[in-house]
């Protein structure tokens, strides 16, 4: 979503010369660094940086962007390397900024070779050097610190209702006003505000200067009386804050007769330059296809959820900004549901961490705090401050919509039996109306089933499944959702790594392939030659390392998955689920099940030929109808991989 330039020419340069007036000139020695505006009217504006006269270029020269414009030379929030964008002493970049509630300014160094004593940053790539400054641009400000930016929505559990959190930097009053025509927003809900500090966070980097970066105040509100599946359209701000542009989005249906989800875990952020932690490009290409469907979608309600690992800040501070700022057009007309990630919250301290969880720092010091601040999923409530262990939100919660009843876990939090969340998510499932919602979705962040069987993960899988499983099966959920490893991945119906040909078992998908770097699973990687390939067990009846999320359809009878792939936005892979409270076989319609299976696999296959050139295996296509009275499955059975792509 965002325009990187490569090398500016210099017949580029002199044109944007010639119709912007460079008001910015700061000379340190001989290099002249220019910006093209003094003031920004809005997060994501544009400004473009040129300089001049860079002599004697070496590939470690360096451009450092900075806010607040007060920060040391070495507590950047990104660089450019400048040999990728100058040629002949001049070179230009264009950048995105995102309102982040202070100015910006920009730094010019000239870098040298790292050393056996250089510090690496966390992907191990050098700390460029900060020895030499050669310019330092003026100071670039926003119009309006105020401005209401990173709009989301959420559902609560009234299905009348649609939640709104948005941020600016000062707690100024807002509300938000809303109606069913832009030019009528005759509604008005009050909105609180609410921030927390850098000693709420756990450890460094989040509570260092490094990077921790003021939030500002994140405001929380709701529009309440919705009509079911009607379009609404709102903005968030006030007189004091400015309003935000008009944005829509059509109301729950609650008693809706299908069910429209878009799901995908590990999504992350990116942002166009280098920072201290690898940034996900791929969910660029994953907000382009989830924007295409919801258009498709057009009226019909529909949610996205994002199954943890979120925007894998991991204790920099910006990168929540620049993650809520990419996915504005689609979580500000779409409920945007999450539930934690190891990313978001694993920390030293953490009052759960038994010796067989693989529970690290990977939260970056963040503790759960931003993830507990920034979402608002059912039942929230403004979390509590403490000193050690923070009072962290959304780690559990359910809620329906349509045919389908969504359940959230926390695979970083107690489950074991006994614990408030094993006894909540047993009541829920128990609680289920399956007349209402026969469908059951249950989504966690750390798998159940996964064949990228690292020796920890198999404690903790094995621990999923001695103390989760058995309420799965008992409660008939058709299928369990998650991520953590960035793969698609689907199994059998099954029960304790058993494929189960009758009765209603929950099918498993891993679907961390939202955006963060892939995996080796059953391919060796010319990147990381050493990596092990995972073998395909029994249960593992599809797998795929391309990156994409997976688009959810429902009636009361069938409930049909397809996973997208981020390529091409196309369909690779198809599972279906008859309804398991069905008592009588054929009120579900096998055959046409097996008509659009089929018809896609074909598809897909046609399409992944052209794209790789690879001859594709004939496809063994089973329907396997399970003999229970309660129910059955029905899904494609293929352990042939529907598309192979070259690690390139
Ligand atoms: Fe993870």
């Amino acid at each position: 979503m965002w325009n990187r330039m490569g090398h500016a020419s210099v017949h580029h340069i002199l044109c944007i010369s010639m119709v912007v007036l460079f008001v910015k000139v700061t000379l340190v020695g001989a290099v002249s660094l220019e910006l093209s505006t003094t003031t920004l009217t809005s997060s994501g504006a544009t400004v473009n940086i040129s300089w001049n006269d860079l002599e004697s270029l070496t590939k470690y020269d360096w451009l450092g962007i900075y806010t607040p414009p007060e920060s040391l030379d070495n507590h950047y929030i990104g660089y450019i390397n400048l040999s990728e964008h100058t040629s002949d002493g001049k070179g230009f970049f264009s950048f995105p900024a995102v309102n982040m509630r202070a100015p910006y300014e920009f730094r010019l160094f000239r870098g040298y070779p790292p050393t056996a004593d250089t510090a690496l940053d966390e992907d191990s790539l050098p700390i460029p050097s900060t020895v030499t400054r050669l310019a330092v641009s003026h100071v670039v400000e926003f119009s309006n610190y105020n401005e209401p930016t990173q709009v989301h929505l959420s559902l609560t559990s009234n299905p009348t209702e649609m939640a709104v959190m948005y941020v600016t930097k000062e707690p100024v009053k807002t509300s938000v006003r809303y109606g069913k025509e832009s030019d009528n927003l005759s509604h008005t809900s009050i909105a609180s505000a609410h921030t927390y500090e850098q000693k709420d966070m756990c450890h460094a980097p989040a509570n260092s200067s490094l990077g921790w970066r003021d939030p500002g105040y994140t405001h929380f509100s709701k529009m309440i009386e919705l009509e079911p599946g009607v379009r609404y359209f709102y903005q968030v701000g006030s007189t004091e804050s400015g309003w935000s542009k008009i944005f829509s989005f059509v109301a729950p249906e609650i008693n809706g007769a299908e069910t429209n989800a878009l799901l995908f875990g590990d999504m992350g952020t990116y942002v166009p330059y280098k920072t201290f932690n690898w940034v996900q490009y791929e969910s660029v290409n994953t907000m382009k296809w989830l924007q295409r469907d919801l258009e498709e979608l057009g009226t019909k309600p529909t949610l996205v959820s994002h199954i943890g690992d979120i925007a894998y800040a991991r204790g920099y501070s910006w990168l929540w900004d620049s993650f809520f700022q990419q996915v504005e057009p689609v979580a500000a007309s779409t409920p945007w549901h999450v539930c934690i990630g190891n990313h978001e919250y694993n920390f030293p301290s953490q009052p759960f961490k038994p010796d067989w969880a693989p529970y690290g720092k990977d939260g970056g010091g963040e503790c759960g705090v931003p993830y507990s601040m920034r979402f608002a999923m059912p039942g929230w409530t403004l979390p509590a401050k403490t000193s050690n262990v923070p009072d962290t939100k959304n780690l559990y919660y359910s809620l329906d919509s349509g045919v389908v009843h969504f359940v959230w876990i926390s695979t970083e939090t107690d489950f074991t039996p006994g614990s408030d969340q094993y006894n909540w998510i047993a009541e829920d499932l128990k609680n289920t109306n399956r007349q209402k919602t026969p469908f059951i979705v249950l989504q966690g962040h750390r798998p159940m089933y996964s064949t990228d069987n690292k020796a920890m993960r198999i404690m903790f899988t094995t621990k999923l499944i001695e103390y989760l499983e058995p309420l799965l099966v008992e409660h008939k959920v058709s299928l369990a959702l998650w991520g953590h490893v960035h793969k698609y991945e689907r199994t059998c119906p099954l029960q304790n790594k058993i494929c189960m040909d009758k009765g209603v078992f929950p099918v498993h998908l891993v679907i961390g392939m939202g955006g963060q770097d892939w995996q080796p699973i059953d391919q060796p990687r010319s990147d990381r030659p050493s990596a092990p390939i995972f073998p395909q067990p029994p249960w593992s009846m599809f797998r795929s390392f391309e990156f994409g999320y997976i688009k959810l359809h429902a009636n009361k009878t069938l409930m049909t998955v397809r996973y997208i792939g981020s390529h091409d936005g196309q369909v690779h892979d198809v599972v279906e689920f008859s309804s398991p409270i069905l008592e009588d076989h054929e009120s579900a319609d096998p055959d046409l099940g097996a008509r659009e299976s089929f018809g896609e696999a074909s598809h897909s296959v046609q399409a992944d030929s052209m794209f790789t050139g690879i001859s594709m295996f004939p496809l063994t296509v089973a329907f396997v109808l399970g003999g229970a009275v309660t129910g059955v499955a029905l899904w494609m059975y293929s352990r042939q991989p529907l598309y192979v792509r070259v690690q390139g």
